[in-house]
């Protein structure tokens, strides 16, 4: 897209494709590519047009991670006004399902950018890890959270210390990922699973990843007291009677909030 510097943009049918292209840099995420991510994901989830949205790198790197050249200089007080990093935040809070195409590096706030997401499509090049502690820092996009809650303590503990990486199988094992594919077909996996979701009721959809991360904000009961409100609420759509009255009539629905 003219209008971005560090990403490519583009729709396929109801997918929305954010590429971070820092390839010289292998993705490093600078405050730039940041804003620039933000923004796309952000027209997209306000589209209705789209149903699903890929994000995915260069086969050599999904991003190794936070642009340490732009960091090394700064300092606390820098860090604390600037709120570096917070904008990713709000990657958390979009409504259209997510996910990750990931091929080669995915370290530090690559590994967290990818687990921002609500899927990861890993191929078999990946490689996982959270290495910040090898500059003297830590996790700093969310990655000892979202680590810990998707692996457990004792693995997310394991690649956090030692700054370690992990491959695609490994990851596959821990269930940070979704599906391992050939490298070659991690974004063309992600986009046929990107276009089955996007042909369903986007309330649904969005309904659907919203109880679903509940499950990292609440206890048992109360997100199935949850859930039970959500559910309940997807019978206030068209959606719900379009799609029900549809299997009744052996036909496909067609939903109007797609
Ligand atoms: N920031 C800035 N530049 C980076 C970068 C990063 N995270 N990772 C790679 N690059 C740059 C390199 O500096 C190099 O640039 P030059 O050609 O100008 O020297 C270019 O990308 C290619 O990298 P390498 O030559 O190092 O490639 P390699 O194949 O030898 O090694 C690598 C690949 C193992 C991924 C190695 O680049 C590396 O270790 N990168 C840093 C990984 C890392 O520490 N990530 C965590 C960053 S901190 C963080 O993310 C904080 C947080 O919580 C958000």
């Amino acid at each position: 897209d003219a209008d971005y510097a560090t990403i490519l943009v583009e729709v396929r049918d109801r997918t929305g494709l954010i590429r971070l292209n820092r390839p010289k840099a292998l993705n490093a995420l600078n405050t730039e590519l940041m804003t620039e991510v933000v923004a796309a994901a952000k027209a997209f989830d306000a589209d209705p047009g789209i149903g699903a949205i890929v994000l995915a790198g260069s086969p050599r790197a999904f991003a190794a991670g936070a642009d340490i050249k732009e960091m090394a200089g700064k300092g606390f007080s820098e860090m604390v006004a600037e709120q570096f990093f917070g904008e990713w935040d709000s990657l958390s809070r979009l409504r259209t399902p997510t996910i990750a195409a990931v091929t080669g590096y995915a370290l530090g706030g690559g590994c967290e950018l990818a687990m921002l997401c609500d899927m990861i499509v890993a191929g078999e090049s990946a490689k996982f890890g959270q290495p910040e502690i090898n500059l003297g820092v830590i996790p700093g996009i969310g990655g000892s959270q979202r680590l810990t809650r998707a692996i457990g303590k004792a693995k997310a503990m394991d690649l956090i210390l030692t700054g370690r990486s992990i491959g695609a199988a490994e990851a596959d094992a821990l269930g940070l990922v979704s599906r391992v594919v050939a490298d070659e077909e991690a974004e063309a996996t992600a986009f046929e699973m990107a276009a089955q979701i996007a042909a369903k009721s986007s309330i649904a959809t969005a309904v659907a990843k919203e109880a679903v991360n509940l499950v990292f904000e609440t206890g048992l009961a109360e997100g199935v007291r949850a859930e039970r409100a959500l559910f309940y609420s997807t019978f206030a759509t068209e959606d719900q009677t379009e799609g029900m009255a549809a299997f009744v009539e052996k036909r496909d629905p067609h939903f109007t909030h797609r």
